[in-house]
């Protein structure tokens, strides 16, 4: 069992090996135990300073780096790009250069460009780690999912996992696909056909467009919403018709008579891609997943400063 990771940087899960993945989750737990506790805060990082670097929209992700920061005992600061100088045309390795010479130890960062932060991993010293980059990859959501499949599965090697929605805009479908891959689980996509990435096949996934059969098919369903804002031109003809065709509804589950993991990385479209009824239903651990968070991005944190 490692001890250590492999890497420096968190930029994807790409980059990561099973041991890695297996140790932030036995990391995961222990701190899962300390942020349910009535005093939540250990002193693992004193001394550790990090920014959180969001060039673009977030909730979940940033508060739950900010908690797991903060629970961790390392001093935080926090930047968001549109009320920076980023608006006055600052580029970002001068930015990044900025903060870390104001002795920041770890960049916590969001950003549109895929690839944004294994470019700033050429040229800084502090450990980087993605919080999403464009329509590229989000680790720490892919391992946050894990983890949450995990807790309610157990060993996920053969397991039927199925991503619903838009694939081919997400970074949560791709980090998700590696992801599960290292841990053994079969993958499936599902989704209206221009919402699926031509020859996704050849990273060891099945395709399917039918959606009773693929819930069928799987332990867990993981419900993408659509990305309207990464949407240039139609890919669906409307959300009424995407709802009809794609979206999953609670008479479906209730067909199934068998037991099923109902996962969203969030934000939900209620109505669309889920109804409310599934998102609330007892197969769902949304909200579960998000609790996670903040112990998975504590390990990881912790994983990493360990390395410096
Ligand atoms: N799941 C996720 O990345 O949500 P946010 O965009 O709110 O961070």
């Amino acid at each position: 069992m490692a001890t250590e990771l492999s890497t420096k940087h968190v930029l994807g899960i790409k980059y990561l090996n099973a041991e890695d993945i297996q140790l932030i989750f036995e990391t995961a737990d222990n701190f899962k135990e300390v942020i349910n506790r009535p005093i939540k805060k250990v002193p693992s990082l004193r001394d550790v300073t990090i920014a959180n670097l969001f060039f673009e929209n977030s909730t979940r992700t940033r508060i739950s780096f900010e908690l797991a920061e903060k629970r961790l005992s390392a001093d935080v600061v926090n930047f968001s790009a549109s009320s920076s100088s980023v608006k006055k045309g600052e580029t970002l390795l001068d930015t990044v250069n900025n903060i870390l010479s104001m002795k920041v130890d770890m960049v916590v960062m969001r950003h549109p460009a895929p690839g944004a932060h294994f470019f700033l991993s050429q040229h800084i010293d502090a450990n980087i780690i993605n919080a999403g980059d464009g329509t590229h990859e989000h680790p720490t959501q892919a391992l946050l999912d894990a983890y949450s499949m995990r807790e309610k599965l157990g060993d996920l090697r053969g397991k039927n996992i199925a991503i619903f929605g838009d694939i081919l805009h997400s970074r949560v479908a791709l980090s998700n696909i590696f992801c599960l891959q290292k841990l053994g689980a079969n993958v499936r996509v599902c989704g209206p056909p221009t919402l699926i990435p031509k020859y996704i096949e050849k990273l060891g996934v099945s395709v399917s467009y039918n959606v009773k059969e693929t819930l069928r098919w799987c332990n867990v369903a993981n419900v993408l919403r659509i990305q309207l804002e990464r949407q240039d031109i139609k890919y669906i003809p409307s959300i009424r018709e995407y709802a009809q065709y794609f979206g999953i509804t609670k008479s479906m589950l209730d067909d199934l008579d068998k037991e099923i993991v109902i996962m969203h990385p969030g934000p939900i479209n209620r109505g669309v891609e889920i109804t409310s009824e599934v998102a609330d239903s007892e197969h769902s651990v949304i909200l579960d997943q998000v609790e996670n968070g903040v112990a998975v991005r504590m390990a990881v944190l912790f994983l990493l400063a360990s390395k410096r």
